[in-house]
């Protein structure tokens, strides 16, 4: 069986990895991919990554490529090929981890390896995203898998695909990568903040100075270190120096695995050739990514001097001084040619693509002005948002593009067994009972009492749903829908979505109608809709628009839904030429959306996490109110005993919970943390991604967060507020909104307390209609006292003089389902059956 070729294939690789040194990793995957047999390169030898192909998904998304005919026993030869987001998952001990990628771009067929674009992402971290291989290139990362499996996606972008030609996954010792010491922050702010050992690292460079090219089977970990000469700003400054039988490795300091012998070994350093007491500086320069933090390691070991402190030299990066005076000798227990690491983090480079590294002598010791390095490791660190590439990338292509992971599982005990060992873990998971977790459901929002009488508590919506009729009432023959439609006329078509084209009717009866027609052939679009029907059937309410119907005859999937007049709240915020919406209508909106939110994550058995919310998906009705609509994605939530859902990521790029895609673990916070986006984009009526626009503006979230943080938000709204937006209802808003792009979903506010603190953005902007002069009215309404801004936790219930009218309306909302449903069993009276 494939399986146990496949361990012993590891166990192969493993010994051969001890032959050579110390460090045994325990994980030593090494996969040859696309091809059906096993390769070598440079004596490690790659194995079929077909030997596992009985777990891919059926629907043929991927395709093996091969440059030859022949069956060359090259890594670069094959290829694996996706036409759709794919994993390959990886069973692993827990721990720091190499990835190494390699990509050879070939022409197979009509794939031209050159031009594919797609993302690589890891349950945690996004490595590349919108990335395109120009020439054969090795990408180098360091992760620490906290799971058991190491899964790793690859993500085509719009219509591209995406390719791998071998992958190799391999354990790193825990101690090379710690925070203790903590690195010092270049630039002089102290020490670093924050845990290394969460990081993932992207290696830019690593270099051997003044030696040569080390290859993985001359290094412990099995890393790849490229001679410096390249990258010297001038070389005529340098010279190079080999002495590797003198390095001294000392117990407590820089081991073989921190660097092999070969880099502490050799070292570029000043060329005094011609006049032994001139001071200058030796400078690399190195292409880095702006807008990312830096961890730099240096490898020193003087091999140049004759006796204990000759040598002092200073460490520039990007002209700051990094460090003064260096004597090595001191810092290895007084060891001539003791091995020594020392690692810096430098704040990210913010506009400069180039990181320029100096050493020159000292200027406070100059017997011997000399400075050297050894050896030197750039490594990229993520970014806050986990990623290491901040490319445009589209986590599941969206709802509007069609596909399904296809999942090549390799792993050390691969077969049909361990997908069952998988299921059952998988039930094991979703059994498990949880206590209820404070960012749980447990929190149930408690209106406003009016009059002394608490509306709107938990259990009003329980009669609402009581009517609800099963799904086959809902059913409307094939005929119906045509004549409604005129037969699905092309002048009546008022949009296309992922799941189909939108058509305009009205039933016989006069009800004006939206009829949504999915693709047959669309297996995702069938799951989409048997989704939506049931969760619209289930859940009524005023601000989730209303599905009046379905039809599945013919092999169709037709929705059926009432019609909202003034369409997209996107369509009125930007692009469509329509007249913009005032404030007060904008946070009349928001807060309608919220509602319909609040109401599905607090849906009293089951709560449903809607998944795909934004602007295009909150419709208007002929009075602008605002209801959420396509479920199509939506999920049921935990239990009251599970805090999260395990899930593939699915959602809408741009407005996509950073940390659902990290953990792929669905919560209702990811939703709350889209919202925030929609309420951005309300405020400042921009697309949430522009890819026209500079680099920093690009991503609304991210562009609108930094004018927040600095408190200048009010410079990037929308030109038609200004001047129109009362400054505590702009403040209430932005905060709102800024709470819920936390990155964490524990520290965002359930949608109740999105929904109330709405709320109190339109009382402070509606102060001022009531004639309130605009400087002192913060005064007039001043802060609620405590009790109302934590009402949420518990359920004191206040009153709140002349609000009375607006809860009220909140109050019929709960029982507006009521009457929905009414007009539904008549509706489907009349056209179905
Ligand atoms: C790949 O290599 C492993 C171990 O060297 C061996 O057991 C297996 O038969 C090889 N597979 C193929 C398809 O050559
Ligand atoms: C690298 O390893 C090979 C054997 O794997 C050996 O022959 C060679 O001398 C080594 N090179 C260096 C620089 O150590
Ligand atoms: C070396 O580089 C640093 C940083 O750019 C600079 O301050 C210093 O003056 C340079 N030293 C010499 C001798 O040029
Ligand atoms: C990198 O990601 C980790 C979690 O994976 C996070 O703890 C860390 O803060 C991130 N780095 C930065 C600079 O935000």
């Amino acid at each position: 069986m494939g399986g146990e070729k496949l361990v012993t294939l590891v166990l192969v690789s493993c010994l051969f990895c001890t032959c050579c040194h110390g460090f045994t990793p325990q994980d030593n995957y090494l996969i040859n991919c696309g091809s059906p047999s096993n390769s070598s390169l440079m004596d490690r030898v790659f194995m079929s990554d077909k030997l596992a192909s009985n777990l891919l998904s059926s629907d043929n998304q991927e395709i093996l490529a091969s440059q030859s005919s022949s069956s060359s026993s090259d890594i670069y030869q094959t290829a694996r090929v996706f036409t759709g987001v794919a994993s390959y998952k990886i069973s692993v001990a827990r721990g720091r981890h190499w990835v190494r990628l390699h990509f050879n771009p070939f022409n197979y067929q009509t794939y031209q390896m050159g031009s594919a674009k797609f993302a690589v992402s890891s349950q945690t971290h996004v490595l590349l995203s919108d990335f395109t291989v120009k020439s054969r290139d090795v990408k180098e990362y360091s992760l620490n898998v906290e799971t058991d499996d190491l899964v790793l996606t690859f993500t085509p972008s719009g219509g591209s695909f995406a390719f791998v030609n071998a992958i190799e996954v391999i354990s790193v010792p825990a101690s090379l990568i710690t925070s203790s010491p903590p690195p010092r922050v270049v630039g002089g702010s102290g020490a670093f903040q924050g845990s290394l050992s969460s990081h993932a690292f992207e290696t830019i460079h690593r270099l051997n100075m003044g030696g040569s090219l080390v290859t993985p089977n001359n290094d412990t970990l099995t890393r790849t270190w490229q001679p410096d000469s390249g990258f010297l700003l001038e070389k005529n400054l340098a010279k190079t120096v080999s002495k590797i039988p003198t390095v001294n490795f000392v117990p407590g300091y820089a081991t073989e695995e921190t660097a092999p012998k070969t880099v502490y070994g050799t070292c570029t350093e000043m060329n005094s050739d011609q006049n032994p007491n001139a001071i200058f500086n030796v400078t690399w320069a190195f292409d880095v990514d702006p807008g990312f933090q830096y961890f730099l390691r240096f490898h020193f070991c003087d091999i140049v001097s004759l006796s204990l402190n000759q040598l002092y030299f200073n460490l520039y990066i990007d002209s700051m001084l990094a460090v003064t005076d260096l004597d090595l000798s001191t810092y290895v227990d007084n060891t001539l040619a003791g091995a020594y690491s020392m690692d810096l983090v430098m704040p990210s480079p913010k506009s400069s693509n180039k990181m320029r590294v100096s050493i020159g002598p000292s200027t406070v010791h100059t017997d011997y002005p000399n400075a050297i390095v050894n050896g030197l490791e750039i490594m990229k660190m993520n970014n806050s948002r986990g990623q290491l590439s901040d490319g445009a990338f589209l986590p599941g292509g969206g709802p509007s593009t069609k596909q399904k992971n296809v999942g090549l599982i390799v792993g050390a005990t691969v077969g049909p067994l361990l997908a069952l060992a998988l299921l059952g873990v998988c039930f094991v998971f979703f059994c498990k009972k949880r206590k209820l977790g404070q960012d749980g459901y447990s929190k149930t929002w408690m209106p406003f009492s009016i009059n002394g009488t608490s509306v709107g508590s938990k259990g009003s919506r329980g009669t609402t749903l009581t009517s609800i009729t099963t799904n086959a009432n809902y059913r409307i023959p094939f005929a119906a829908v045509k004549d409604a439609t005129n037969n699905f006329d092309e002048s009546r078509n008022i949009g296309v979505g992922g799941f189909g084209k939108v058509y305009k009717g009205e039933l016989n009866d006069g009800t004006r109608v939206a009829v949504k027609r999915g693709n047959p052939k669309s297996q995702q679009g069938l799951a989409e809709f048997r989704t939506e029907i049931e969760m619209l059937s289930q859940f009524r309410h005023r601000h989730l628009v209303s599905l009046i119907g379905y039809c599945d005859e013919n092999n169709e999937m037709i929705l059926v839904y009432e019609y909202m007049e003034n369409g997209t709240v996107k369509g009125h915020l930007y692009g469509s030429g329509l007249p913009s919406l005032t404030w007060k209508q904008r946070l009349e909106i928001c807060i309608g959306a919220a509602r319909g939110l609040h109401y599905l994550h607090t849906g009293d058995s089951k709560p449903v996490i809607h998944r795909d919310v934004k602007s295009a998906n909150i419709l208007l009705d002929e009075n602008f109110m605002a209801k959420v609509a396509d479920f199509g994605l939506s999920k049921t939530g935990p239990e009251l005993d599970q805090t999260h859902v395990s899930t593939a990521v699915k959602g809408s790029f741009g407005y996509l919970d950073p940390e659902y895609f990290r953990r792929q673990q669905l919560t209702e916070k990811s939703d709350v943390y889209s919202f925030g986006v929609v309420l951005f984009e309300v405020l400042c009526a921009r697309p949430v991604i522009d890819p026209t626009l500079p680099r920093e503006m690009v991503n609304l979230a991210e562009w609108a967060m930094k004018w927040q943080k600095k408190g200048l938000l009010d410079q990037i709204i929308d030109q038609s507020l200004r001047g129109n937006i009362r400054p505590d209802s702009l403040r209430k808003f932005a905060e709102t909104a800024e709470k819920c792009l936390a990155d964490y979903g524990v520290d965002r506010p359930s949608m109740g307390d999105v929904l109330w603190n709405l709320e109190y953005a339109l009382q402070l902007q509606e102060a001022v209609v009531d004639g309130e002069p605009e400087d002192n009215s913060t005064n007039m309404i001043g802060d609620l006292p405590p009790q109302i801004n934590n009402f949420s936790q518990g359920d004191t219930s206040v009153n709140v003089p002349g609000t009375a009218g607006r809860f009220e309306e909140s109050s019929i909302d709960d029982l507006s389902g009521v009457s929905m449903s009414k007009v539904f069993s008549q509706l489907v009276k009349s056209e179905g059956r």
